[in-house]
């Protein structure tokens, strides 16, 4: 049996479990639970990195004793994991003595090996990284890039580790192991890292005197060492340490996945530090980008920071989850909304999915009392069914193990919608009426398998909706008996005679979106939420986010306000100066459904009528027509207005990608 090992980073305990956090162990989550649906063993790590200043500095402000803070932030971190479906194998706290153990015997094993040297050492010290900074990393202003505030000048001795030595090991590996570091933008970006000038030993000690919060040293008690050392140790003290039976069994096969904040301590000390103790190098470092709240830095200071058990409790966990991994593209940053939320919810599992539930389950109870009927002889449609099937669970699983989530989902709506287009074509009730019973019988099965095998791969996405789904489908779940690489081909395993649902309503759409106040509070991201046992009817709640009362939404727009806006692309069929006003321009263009509207627009001065004519469009078509300067106009043409180069206000058209149909619906 294969085996997979992941760890996310293990959190800092400075601050409550946020968005971002929630994402990381949502997505290591969803990809070990892909791993077990293809039949594999596998070990997910999370944990919090409790030691440092930074930590004592926020236990201080709390006016509390570290250890009590630490327990405190900890626990938050551990509660929160089984209200986001995460089921983790280990949790590691850095301040167990099973771990202190661990980084001990490790800092002895490079110490003795020759690899850690005693030197003074004057550096720029930030204290939120908790690290030396040289001159040529800070900012032009001096200040730390990550933190944006000035380093404190320190100079005392330490203790190093050289990595230097272990440089050009590094760029081989990296270069021998395209896929080592991953995506390409992060393996290029470490090598760049590494080919701009020789590696600088890593300081790994911290005096006593002015820390002491932190394990101490084996070879010397008047140092503890330094946070990121010890940090990521707790990937191996997790498995037991080096000498651990898991540690054996996992470690060959680890792979960590971290934001890119961190990419440097993972990609370059922790590679080194592995390399000098001679243990097996990991086999990937996937590298994610990172949530924006409406494009900008979540902060504490902005008040826009976002509580993930607020979103589930309101939008529900199957929601939040696939929400998070469908938008975002693995690598990229991407921006969080509660209207991409909603807009996600509303479209691809309340149109899409959670229809093509309700419609196969109430006909399956009409035309057949919900016992599942046979199949028969497969048809065209059928056929064709199968090849796009087989392609989009191929696509699933490719994607998947390549982490790209956002195109594994894609891939896999294509079957959903086919199959909504398949019950059009198919026309159940037709059958129905004309008495085709073993046809009949060969559309409802078909699509109550295809059912159940998407319900399986979504299971690595919303396990506790996708086992709902299957018992809807007289389905158990049992992970032992999944073999995910042959349901690509397979068909049948649905029990011709079992008993099914009637009807479900697994995600209601959600018709009024507002602004969410939510975002903006992490403090109840610890403490308040949904219980450990989140049911998939969590998602059914929603309909009350309707009837909230939500503040400061004075300067927001309803989203139902948007929707009025019937905004479509068109394309210019004439454009000609109109006959009584220089400024304005006459246009004939084509919305679509062969409609074609006369509208009268102000862009003379930017625009050569005879240029226009073929381009496309934006179009507002439902303002009431009016006469300008005595020709009806029945619509508007939107711009965008601009400075240009030459500081003079210029305008643009706004217009699609790329040559489309006319009438497109902009939403
Ligand atoms: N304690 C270190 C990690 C040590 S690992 C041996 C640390 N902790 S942290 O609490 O700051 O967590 C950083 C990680 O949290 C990121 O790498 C990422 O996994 C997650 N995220 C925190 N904010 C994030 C976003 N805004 N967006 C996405 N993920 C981010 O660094």
């Amino acid at each position: 049996m294969k085996n997979f090992y992941l760890s996310t980073p293990i959190y800092y305990v400075n601050a409550k479990p946020h968005l971002g956090h929630a994402y990381t162990s949502i997505l290591a989550d969803s990809l070990c639970r892909f791993h077990q649906l293809k039949g594999e063993k596998t070990f997910l790590v999370t944990g919090s990195d409790e030691h440092g200043d930074k930590i004592v500095k926020a236990a201080e402000k709390e006016k509390l004793d570290v250890k009590t803070f630490t327990d405190n932030i900890s626990q938050a971190f551990k509660d929160i994991l089984p209200k986001l479906g995460v089921n983790n194998s280990a949790f590691v706290r850095t301040s167990s003595e099973k771990h202190k153990k661990c980084v001990q015997e490790f800092l002895q094993k490079v110490y003795d090996k020759g690899d850690i040297y005693f030197g003074e050492y004057g550096g720029h010290y930030c204290y939120g990284c908790e690290r030396f900074y040289t001159e040529k990393e800070l900012l032009a202003d001096g200040t730390c890039p990550q933190h944006l505030v000035k380093p404190e000048y320190i100079s005392e001795k330490n203790y190093f580790f050289k990595m230097s030595k272990y440089q050009d090991w590094l760029v081989k590996h990296i270069e021998e192991n395209p896929d080592f570091i991953r995506p390409e933008r992060y393996r290029n970006e470490v090598l760049s890292m590494l080919n701009s000038g020789d590696l600088e030993d890593l300081c790994i000690s911290r005096p006593k005197s002015r820390l002491s919060w932190g394990i101490e040293l084996p070879f010397d008690n008047n140092y503890v060492c330094y946070v990121w050392f010890d940090a990521l140790l707790s990937y191996i003290s997790a498995l037991g340490g080096e000498k651990g039976q898991a540690f054996n069994e996992f470690w060959n096969n680890a792979e960590h996945l971290v934001a890119k904040d961190i990419l440097k301590p993972h990609a370059i000390f922790w590679a080194c530090m592995l390399k000098s103790a001679e243990l097996p190098i990991y086999k990937h470092l996937n590298v994610h980008g990172y949530w924006l709240v409406r494009d900008t830095k979540m902060s504490k200071s902005l008040g826009n920071v976002v509580a993930p058990l607020d979103m589930i409790d309101k939008y529900g966990l199957a929601t939040f989850r696939y929400f998070l991994l469908r938008e975002m593209h693995f690598g990229s940053d991407a921006s969080f909304s509660i209207e991409a939320l909603v807009s996600r919810r509303n479209a691809d599992l309340a149109n899409d999915l959670g229809n093509l539930f309700s419609r196969v389950l109430a006909m399956n109870a009409k035309y057949f009392g919900s016992v599942l009927p046979q199949k028969v002889v497969d048809g065209e449609l059928e056929l064709e069914l199968a090849s796009l099937a087989k392609n989009s669970f191929q696509n699933f699983q490719t994607m998947f193990e390549n982490l790209r989530f956002s195109n594994a989902l894609e891939a896999l709506w294509e079957l959903v919608r086919a199959l909504n287009k398949y019950i059009d074509s198919a026309a159940p009730w037709v059958l129905h009426k004309a008495q085709e019973i073993p046809r009949l019988g060969t559309v409802i099965y078909t699509l109550l398998e295809y059912m159940r095998k998407i319900s399986l791969h979504l299971w690595a996405v919303m396990p506790e909706t996708a086992e709902e789904m299957l018992s809807l489908l007289g389905v158990k779940f049992d992970i032992n008996q999944v073999n995910l690489e042959a349901e690509i081909e397979s068909f049948g395993s649905l029990q011709v005679g079992s008993h099914l649902a009637a009807n479900c309503n697994l995600f209601p759409r959600i018709d009024v979106v507002k602004p969410d106040n939510s975002i903006g509070s992490i403090g109840s991201t610890g403490s308040t939420g949904s219980t450990g046992k989140t049911k998939a009817n969590k998602e059914k709640k929603v309909a009350n986010v309707q009837s909230e009362t939500l503040k400061s939404t004075e300067s927001y727009l309803d989203f139902s306000d948007f929707q009025k806006l019937d905004l479509r692309i068109g394309t210019i069929l004439e454009a000609e100066q109109h006959p009584n006003a220089d400024k304005l321009l006459c246009f004939k263009i084509d919305v679509g459904e062969e409609s074609t509207r006369q509208i009268v627009s102000g862009i003379a001065e930017f625009f050569n009528p005879k240029d226009l004519v073929g381009k496309q469009v934006v179009v507002l078509t439902n303002l009431p027509p009016r006469k300008l300067r005595g020709v009806e106009s029945q619509g508007m043409i939107l711009t965008a207005a601009y400075s240009n180069n030459e500081n003079k206000e210029v305008l643009s058209l706004l217009t699609a990608m790329e040559h489309i149909k006319s009438g497109a619906k902009i939403s």
